[in-house]
């Protein structure tokens, strides 16, 4: 079986774009391959955050997991900082690491340049951690949104670089992502992608939006000139392609099983007006079983499939460690 690797940072509101470009996939996926998914709370610390707060998302984000559909008795499911060996290879691996290869990361530039002097050097070395989260592991794809696509990038490097200096130690893993969720843009500006961090709960649907919300929210979502429903694949052509109404297609799409053009069939002779209603419908008729079942898992339940999982990463997380170690010249 593939091994497969992925996670989410305990940091905001979980919003679709996060549920359609990695966690949709996961589920299908764990079907198929040796799973692991983790709670990544180490790389959400690289901005400042809530002690409280942090926790509290750290256990919501694995009921999220769960509620979604990965099942304990497939996939591995763990919290980041319950498996020490992160933290350590993240370290040696810094030392493989280059200037050159961070400097190049679009996401820290983009993060820094708000933060400006203050910005920690974890966020800096972000990366790094990431690339010690799926080198650990042995793991072949990983299933994420395609913002992710450099980091994984920069985890092939530095595997191959280690690999070179000291000996085939680690897996040259590989991003995945899905063609239509790997990007689902703000529904404020269909320019910049859908984010958690985003200025205005316009951005955003978050996975815990009630109907009433998911309603106010896409009523209020830009579109562009013109008011007939299209869809063209023709991103060269912006007034073609029509960014908005293609990124509000797609979200339609991936909750509805329906293809783009059966949704431009459906919507012949209509306007924007019908077409909004029904997709804030279909939204909430994902959203609101999953909010149910979101609702029924307890802590306690949650706490111990987080237990029961870092034990089993923590074991294979130690004997990749013991044989880096070796292969360092650590005593
Ligand atoms: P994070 O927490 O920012 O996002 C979690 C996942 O959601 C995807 N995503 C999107 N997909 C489609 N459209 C969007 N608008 C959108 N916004 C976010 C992300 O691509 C991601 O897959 N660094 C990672 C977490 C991480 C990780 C890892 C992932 C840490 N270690 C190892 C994979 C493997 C992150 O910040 O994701």
């Amino acid at each position: 079986m593939q091994k497969l690797f992925s996670g989410v940072q305990p940091s905001g509101n979980l919003h679709i774009g996060n549920y359609l470009g990695a966690v949709k996939q996961w589920v299908t996926l764990q079907e198929q391959a040796e799973s692991i998914f983790c709670v990544v709370d180490l790389h959400a610390i690289t901005v400042p955050q809530d002690p409280e707060v942090l926790r509290k998302k750290t256990l919501e984000i694995a009921k999220i997991y769960l509620a979604s559909g990965i099942d304990p008795t497939k996939s591995t499911l763990f919290v980041q900082s319950h498996v020490a060996a992160h933290s350590e290879l993240a370290w040696i691996l810094n030392t493989v690491a280059r200037m050159g290869d961070l400097d190049k990361m679009t996401q820290y530039k983009d993060k820094s340049q708000k933060e400006g002097e203050t910005t920690s050097i974890g966020l800096y070395d972000y990366p790094v951690l990431m690339a010690a989260d799926i080198l650990l592991y042995d793991t072949e794809v990983v299933p994420v949104g395609d913002d992710q696509l450099q980091h994984i990038e920069l985890a092939r490097t530095l595997a191959r670089r280690f690999n070179e200096r000291f000996g085939e130690t680690f897996v040259v893993p590989e991003g995945r992502i899905q063609k239509e969720g790997a990007r689902i843009m703000g529904l404020d500006d269909p320019t910049k992608k859908m984010s958690k961090s985003a200025p205005s709960e316009y951005n955003y649907i978050s996975l815990t939006d009630d109907e009433a919300t998911v309603l106010r929210k896409i009523k209020k979502a830009v579109t562009d000139s013109g008011t007939d429903i299209t869809y063209s694949d023709d991103l060269s052509d912006a007034e073609a392609s029509r960014p908005a109404l293609r990124n509000l297609i797609n979200i339609y799409s991936l909750f509805s099983r329906k293809t783009p053009g059966e949704i431009v069939e459906m919507y012949a002779g209509k306007g924007y007006g019908d077409f909004k209603v029904d997709l804030a419908a279909v939204i909430s008729g994902f959203l609101t079983p999953f909010q149910e079942r979101l609702a029924s898992i307890s802590d306690e339940e949650v706490k111990a499939i987080l237990e029961a999982g870092a034990v089993k990463a923590r074991a294979q997380a130690e004997a990749k460690m013991k044989q880096v170690r070796e292969r360092v010249g650590l005593l």
